[in-house]
């Protein structure tokens, strides 16, 4: 059976995890795709770091060269930023290869590129891994709830600052302290500024916005606010009237009339669901006309719960090679306007 040929791009936590399972569960794997899937390439910035149980003859500098070489099938970008991550997305969509990314920053800032390229050259593109770690949250959305009318997405997003609240509200932790430890546990982006100033909430809920309510909703028209202005006594006073803090993202359809997406610092009662969210957990609602609703709720971030979700988009997108098939083409039809925060009405 001819190979599953895959080109890794970046090999940092999640990375190293993903060459790491792929090894580990070659068999397993192949026995699902029906065929074996081979790592023909690995694209890192700096070869001559140490990365256990990465085989040093596969890493390569040129990583535009490897996105597009003939014999490679399939391109796994977790490098993540902007540039040079899209160049390297559009390169492999446009030599009609299949794209697994967990780039929540380029998809929620530039989805619409990558999705048209993927369209236009007949390619997949999967990127479960870009919101809320493990959790199956994108495929549900994008494929067993796309025949219903979503009216709200609702939840915890972002793993490092659910983990800095949760410290701070349980022991009373300071922001920095809890900061460090979330860092030194794999959860924080590589600038922690991203997380605490919820700029990688709102790209979430941005992904999330476009593919609940089928409108181009970019990262910029979010409405934002991080957490670095909660302190320990409004922490404090939440809890003392029976409250928690939690960093919410809110995407909201308002009919026709347009949507509404949101993250911000929120009080809520802590028995909410939401409020017994601990740790580096996520927890998102769907709230459905004919579905109603729906919980989400697992591991938002880590090495090994976003590989998991990174080496399932591999299993999918090396399946439809394997038969012939393809992924959803996704379109955004909808246009509707985002509305700006003083027009929305928030309902918990
Ligand atoms: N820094 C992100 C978080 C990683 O804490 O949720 C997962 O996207």
């Amino acid at each position: 059976m001819k190979p599953v040929r895959v080109a890794l791009l970046g090999c940092g936590v999640v990375g190293t995890e993903i060459v790491r399972l792929l090894a580990e569960q070659s068999d397993d794997l192949a026995a699902r795709v029906g065929a074996p899937i081979e790592l023909a390439g690995i694209a890192v910035r700096r070869p001559d770091r140490v990365r256990h149980g990465v085989p040093r003859e596969l890493l390569t500098t040129d990583a535009m060269g490897l996105a597009t070489r003939e014999d490679v099938d399939l391109v796994v970008e977790v490098i993540g930023g902007i540039e040079p991550a899209r160049s390297l997305i559009l390169g492999a969509l446009k030599t009609g290869k299949s794209v697994v990314s967990a780039n929540k920053a380029l998809l929620a800032e530039d989805g619409e590129t990558l999705f048209a390229a993927a369209r236009e050259f007949g390619a997949d593109l999967y990127y479960e891994a870009s919101v809320a770690g493990a959790i199956p949250l994108l495929r549900p959305l994008r494929e067993s709830l796309v025949g219903d009318r979503i009216h709200r997405v609702l939840g915890i997003v972002n793993g490092t600052t659910n983990y800095i609240l949760d410290q701070m509200d349980t022991h009373g932790a300071g922001f920095a302290e809890a900061l460090e430890e979330a860092q030194g546990l794999g959860y924080a982006e590589a600038d922690p500024t991203a997380d605490v100033e919820a700029f990688d909430a709102a790209a979430k809920a941005a992904i999330l916005a476009r593919l609940a309510f089928h409108t181009p909703v970019t990262a910029a028209d979010v409405h934002r606010e991080g957490i670095t202005e909660v302190t320990a006594q409004d922490v404090a006073g939440a809890k003392a009237v029976d409250c928690v803090v939690k960093l919410l993202a809110i995407c909201e359809r308002f009919e026709d009339r347009g949507v509404s997406v949101r993250v911000y610092p929120a009080m809520i009662p802590r028995s909410h669901p939401l409020g017994s969210v601990r740790g580096a957990f996520n927890a998102v609602f769907v709230e459905a006309e004919s579905a109603g609703s729906l919980m989400f709720y697992g591991a938002g971030a880590g090495g090994a719960p976003t590989a998991s979700a990174v080496l399932g988009d591999i299993v999918a997108v090396s399946r439809n090679l394997v038969s012939g098939a393809s992924g959803p083409a996704e379109t955004s039809y909808a246009a509707l306007p985002v509305l700006p925060m003083g027009e929305t009405i928030t309902r918990y």
